[in-house]
């Protein structure tokens, strides 16, 4: 058994995961997204020796990982696959997603100019949570509280020369306590979930800005809900984001390359381990 674990920065996540691999006897190659082209059409000469039988799609760049996978799972087993990635990569496409398939979410709207945006953010009433379709975290995620916060914010946005920046997704500000909840979901399972509580200097409660990691306990419900998540988006190695609120567990975000340094800070199950056997188990299949 050979598993590749494709990658752009080498992160945490990445080297405990070759290294778990290892310990469970598979062979694992760590291979550099940016270093290994991809015929798409044409003699391939270095597919197979290269990614051995399963490849843990684990770039940092969403956009890169989401093409890498669309080329290579015509070929291998690659985890998330394309159909996963094309969804979690994109909040807007998680949102209609997560409402087809009947998952509590925030209230969201999108527009498609300034105009429209500031006509849009009046009529659904401020705090608003301005977030770009594509990214992580949690930044250029803003929170507006006012008219003039969001004329400032959306010329901003008008000034910067990438379309998606143009892409006006609103989202209710959801009243919740200081943290949300982060659960880790292989396969069908749930195989860890923390709350993280946001610093005190900032209202976001993304790890990667120093948010705390304290193990969760999630009522059968709760659980229900992200399960139904990650099913909506299709089925892998998935990061489930979700508030608590009046209305119960609201889903915000799904993660397709999950970062999981702060859930195995405190949980005893080993993570990495269990994303390893899953991929193994999706070739023995
Ligand atoms: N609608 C919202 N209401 C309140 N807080 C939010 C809302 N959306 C996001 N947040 C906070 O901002 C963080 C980042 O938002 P998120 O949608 O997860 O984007 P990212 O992909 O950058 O992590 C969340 O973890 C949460 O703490
Ligand atoms: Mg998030």
């Amino acid at each position: 058994m050979e598993l590749s674990i494709l990658y752009d920065r080498l992160r945490w996540e990445e080297k405990i995961l070759a290294e778990e691999a290892k310990k469970l006897g598979v062979k694992v190659g760590l291979v550099d997204a940016k270093a290994h082209p991809l015929t798409l059409v044409g003699e391939d000469s270095f597919t197979n020796s290269i990614f051995g039988d399963v490849v843990l799609e684990r770039c940092m760049s969403h956009i890169r990982g989401l093409y890498y996978a669309a080329v290579l799972e015509r070929k291998k087993v690659v985890i998330n696959s394309y159909n996963v990635l094309s969804l979690t990569t994109n909040k807007l496409l998680t949102t209609l997603a997560l409402d087809k398939a009947g998952v509590p979410t925030p209230k969201t709207s999108v527009a498609f100019s300034l105009e429209s945006a500031l006509e849009l953010a009046d009529k659904m009433g401020y705090p608003l949570v301005i977030k770009p379709i594509i990214g992580s975290w949690g930044k250029m995620v803003a929170c507006i509280r006012d008219r003039r916060e969001a004329e400032a914010l959306f010329e901003t946005r008008e000034m910067i020369h990438e379309p998606l920046q143009q892409i006006y997704y609103l989202q209710e500000y959801v009243q919740r306590p200081p943290r949300d909840i982060r659960a880790i979901v292989v396969g069908d399972e749930i195989i860890a979930s923390i709350y993280r509580y946001q610093p005190e200097d900032d209202w976001r409660t993304n790890v990667a800005r120093g948010g705390a990691a304290v193990l969760a306990k999630l009522e059968p419900g709760q659980e229900d809900i992200i399960i139904k998540a990650a099913k909506a988006v299709g089925e892998g190695v998935l990061g489930v984001d979700a508030m608590e609120s009046e209305r119960g567990l609201l889903v915000h975000e799904i993660n397709g390359c999950v970062e999981f340094k702060g859930a195995a800070s405190v949980s005893t199950i080993n993570i990495p381990r269990k994303i390893v056997e899953y991929a193994i188990g999706k070739v023995k299949r």
